[in-house]
């Protein structure tokens, strides 16, 4: 047997004992460092000759994991990451993600991982009566929030007026879904968003009456920006006058549809035709994950199958193929770190451990109101915070970042609102505290 695949050869052994050690370390270290950026010129030199012939052996790989890529990485699942969007993976999720390649289950259809596509359905179940959308309704799990949004629009364009469409969308949506448009041949047209960064109904009924062929509408539940929720019930309403595809990019906000605080405020999402939720942000899910459901899933398999007589058999059972609802053939199964982790823990700690993030976040927001000389610029909707500092501009928001990073203190990025550079801050990790935030405050002093 070829050593690489033999259980018994030592280097094997030692490999998979390697990975064994750094999983429980990690999963031990409650507050692993920042971590840091690197020069690109220094990461070649440390790594050049890693790949050899012959191979260096375990110790050698290890040493380059240990020495060189993991101090030049910031760490997405610290609890002191209040940039971008941050993650925080369960534990169990993380060891089960270990197990999830190990097993090598292949879930693009039923016939190969019914098993795997059954659980994967639980959550995805779940997350649809998280929703409130209706029994029928269902998808897959994709790469994450960019892959869905671009899958959710194909399929708004192909039921819709084909080729020269039209999708309209708020001026504060995710990047990603003007870039998915873009690939699918669409013209995005943007709908202003109010003073908060809120898309109305009203907004966009006035644009329906106006815009010829339009094939979808893509509101946000939680901007990434600014954490707002759009009027969903409102663009619902307008989408149903006009018969257009409802999109609702709950990418960073969905988890939150688990939170009672906050979840009168998704009011509309049920009556989406398809919403994307990535559990690899707020609902502790190894990356990358996302989810993206359909109202009528049916629609979405005269997009996406895939014709071949080898896939056939693939086709016949009648089973349910992850395949038929987004572009992608082979998979990861990537919706059973949260099933595990659902199954262990059960959904109140879930429900817990948004809450948290939520509360801090209002007690965030009320550090700032009492911190003289700083100014809360968003009334948040969900765990995003905006910032100015009296008499800061953009050079001194950089530098006031790089140094939080360079302390090990926290990994803080500024971001603009209303064209002027701000602080912003995102708290989803249960464990982040006030007293970080506090130090991320006493920073900008
Ligand atoms: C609202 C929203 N949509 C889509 C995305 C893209 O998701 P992903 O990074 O998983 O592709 C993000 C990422 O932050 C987001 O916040």
């Amino acid at each position: 047997m070829a050593a690489m695949h033999d259980p018994e050869d030592p280097t094997t052994r030692a490999a998979i004992e390697a990975c064994l050690d750094i999983v429980r370390r990690r999963g031990a270290d409650a507050d692993p460092p920042i971590g840091a950026t690197a020069d690109a010129a220094d990461l070649d030199a440390a790594l050049r000759g890693a790949i050899t012939f012959d191979g260096l052996g375990v110790d050698a790989a290890v040493g380059l994991v240990r020495d060189v890529i993991d101090p030049a990485v910031v760490a997405l699942d610290s609890p002191r990451f209040v940039a971008l969007i941050p993650a925080a993976p369960t534990l169990a999720a993380k060891a089960f993600d270990a197990v999830v390649a190990t097993m090598t289950y292949s879930p693009e259809s039923w016939l190969e991982a019914a098993g795997a596509i059954a659980a994967e359905n639980q959550v995805l179940r779940l997350l649809a009566d998280a929703a409130g959308l209706p029994s029928g309704a269902g998808g897959c799990f994709t790469s994450g929030g960019s892959a869905a949004n671009l899958a959710g629009l194909a399929v708004a364009r192909d039921r819709g007026h084909g080729a020269g469409s039209v999708v309209l969308v708020s001026s504060a949506a995710h990047a990603s879904v003007a870039r998915a448009a873009h690939l699918l041949g669409i013209e995005v047209r943007d709908v202003q968003a109010d003073d908060r960064g809120r898309l109305l109904g009203a907004a966009v009924g006035d644009a329906l009456g106006s815009t010829p062929n339009v094939s979808a509408v893509v509101a946000s539940a939680g901007t990434t920006n600014a954490g707002v929720i759009d009027d969903l019930d409102g663009i619902a309403d307008a989408c149903e006058r006009h018969g257009v595809w409802f999109h609702v990019d709950a990418a960073y906000g969905g988890g939150a549809l688990l939170a009672p605080s906050v979840r009168p405020r998704f009011h509309g999402i049920e009556r989406a035709d398809s919403i994307v939720i990535d559990p690899h942000k707020w609902l502790f899910s190894t990356l990358d994950c996302g989810a993206l459901l359909y109202r009528r899933p049916e629609l979405a398999v005269a997009t996406f199958r895939q014709e071949a007589s080898y896939l056939e058999l693939l086709h016949a059972d009648g089973g349910w193929n992850p395949s038929d609802y987004a572009f992608h053939l082979t998979r990861r199964a990537r919706g059973l770190p949260l099933w595990f982790s659902l199954v262990v823990h059960g959904t109140s700690a879930y429900v817990d451990a948004i809450e948290r993030a939520l509360a801090l976040t209002r007690s965030a927001a009320e550090m700032i109101r009492s911190t003289p000389g700083v100014t809360l610029l968003n009334d948040p909707d969900l765990s995003v915070l905006l910032f100015a500092r009296d008499g800061w501009v953009e050079a001194d928001y950089l530098v006031w970042a790089r140094r939080l990073l360079d302390d090990g203190i926290a990994f803080v990025v500024p971001s603009r609102w209303h064209g002027e550079v701000v602080g912003r801050a995102v708290f989803l990790h249960p464990s982040t505290s006030i007293e970080l935030f506090e130090s991320i405050l006493a920073a900008m002093r």
